[in-house]
């Protein structure tokens, strides 16, 4: 047995079983401490969370909206290749000043086509384009506005090209932005010198990067996302992934320091160069280190803490998440590659304890569920509105899968690792992801951190009994 060597058995802790010593601060604002963080080897957040790639959790919409607020969204891999796919290029789409490859129909479609393209990429506005993609015409929301008939054609609907303002692809934001004041219009097409559409700006997009500032971007002002695989179709689900513009993928496995996941890193590193791959789950430095030498350039952490993680009672493994966390965090240290503390947040007093042990960003699952943004529609039970939050291993979801053909028959006959359950509805989840970012400035405030470097640094947990929690909690009635 392992364990002998170090009887009597190591200790390992979690969040509850410590507090962040305060210490000396001449911060005068909380607002002003900087939470930079590195998700992974190439990706900066300016907020240090990411929501989980978990069907309840994290589509295109959640995503978005962890991009804007700082963070970064993971889609779930419990869809078609295609599917998710599909999610990433919505992200990538959304908010980019500059939009590269704009939704286009060509102009024998019906309205009906239009309105269900409009529906599935959920753009309010159509470019109309020949087969050699030269620029027809546009469909606004103004062009069909009253139309009932859907079998009438695009070309009676849309506004003709030369009454279409466009301009050239080289255009500068500010001259793109002072035609679409001058105009009035929405939508700018970019069109090239042989008349072909090369690009579009709109209105839209300007508005929402000027009210997040914070927002995480690539290169080309686009939202960063990531997006989850499998081992089973991981190479081929990866290639799809990457076309659509993903920026990080996420090996989704229960054990991550096996065979089958290091095998996984290294044939992604060589075929996917130019993203970043992120491994797990593992719970110790020998795993950390082992998909780091594989070439992993993030590791998440975690084996059960989860809210929905039944791993620990199941399987009887795992190891307490802050003691996973700072081990792992050593291990990786002198790789400078980031670890992701995944699942167990409860508050944002966790989220300030695992930045401090040395994560560079935290994986969160059931704070995120149940909100305005999570997948899935919510529904009213006795006057209370509900959603449902339910394990990546729970019977629930292994049933889905085998329903999909995703999983043989039988699969979810074993023991499931995951439990599946109702949140109330939250309501947007913006309120929620500035609380735990507000939260964790107050920690590092206390800590007397400017940055997260000198949280690290300067950070000092206590260990606290249960008595010691008991008297941290809020214990006189609300008012
Ligand atoms: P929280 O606590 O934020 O955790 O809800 C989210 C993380 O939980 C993990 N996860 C699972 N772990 N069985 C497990 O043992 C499961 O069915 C399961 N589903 C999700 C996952 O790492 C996620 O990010």
């Amino acid at each position: 047995m392992k364990t002998e060597k170090n009887v009597p058995f190591r200790l390992a802790l979690s969040y509850d079983d410590v507090l962040l010593v305060p210490h000396y601060s001449d911060i005068p604002s909380r607002k002003l401490i900087d939470t930079k963080t590195m998700f992974s080897r190439r990706i900066e957040l300016r907020a240090p969370v990411v929501s989980a790639n978990m069907d309840t959790v994290t589509g295109s919409e959640m995503a978005i909206h962890m991009a804007r607020d700082g963070g970064m969204g993971i889609i779930h891999r419990f869809q078609t290749a295609e599917e998710e796919a599909d999610e990433v290029r919505r992200v990538k789409r959304v908010e980019s000043i500059f939009i590269h490859d704009p939704i286009t129909i060509q102009k024998d479609a019906t309205l009906k086509q239009a309105l269900e393209l409009m529906d599935r990429t959920h753009v309010t506005g159509l470019i109309v384009i020949s087969e050699d993609k030269t620029i027809e015409g546009i469909l606004t929301a103004r062009d069909i506005r009253f139309k009932t008939d859907t079998s009438v054609f695009i070309k009676e609907l849309m506004t003709p090209k030369d009454k279409v303002i466009t301009a050239k692809p080289t255009i500068s934001s500010e001259e793109a932005l002072r035609i679409l004041d001058k105009y009035k219009i929405e939508k700018l097409p970019l069109v090239d010198a042989k008349g072909k559409l090369a690009g579009l700006i709109t209105a839209t997009d300007y508005k929402k990067t000027k009210e997040c500032p914070n927002a995480s971007k690539d290169k080309r002002g686009r939202l960063l996302v990531g997006a989850a695989i499998g081992v089973k179709d991981g190479l081929e689900r990866a290639e799809l992934l990457v076309n659509a513009g993903v920026d990080a993928l996420v090996i989704d496995i229960a054990h991550g320091h096996h065979k089958t996941c290091i095998d996984l890193v290294k044939k992604l590193k060589k075929q996917f160069p130019s993203v970043d791959i992120i491994a797990g789950n593992v719970a110790t430095a020998e795993g950390t280190v082992d998909l780091i030498k594989a070439g992993a350039d993030a590791i998440k952490v975690g084996i059960g803490p989860g809210a929905a993680c039944s791993t620990r009672i199941v399987a009887g493994s795992g190891v307490p998440q802050l003691t996973a966390v700072m081990d792992c965090v050593a291990a990786a240290k002198k790789y400078k590659i980031p670890i992701i503390a995944d699942g167990g947040i409860k508050n944002s007093g966790d989220l300030a304890k695992a930045i401090a042990a040395g994560a560079g960003t935290v994986m969160i699952g059931n704070l995120f569920s149940g909100t305005k943004e999570s997948p899935g529609e919510y529904y009213i039970e006795s006057g209370e509105a509900f959603k449902i939050y339910r394990g990546l291993a729970s019977r629930d979801a292994s049933i889905d899968m085998v329903l999909r053909g995703d999983k043989e028959i039988g699969r979810q006959e074993r023991a499931p690792e995951g439990i599946g359950y109702r949140v109330t509805f939250k309501g947007e989840v913006r309120k929620i992801f500035r609380g735990l970012l507000d939260g964790l400035q107050s920690g590092m405030s206390y800590t007397g951190a400017k940055n997260l470097k000198e949280f690290h640094q300067k950070a000092e947990f206590v260990r606290i009994t249960g008595e010691g929690m008991n008297e941290s909690k809020p214990r006189s009635h609300q008012i």
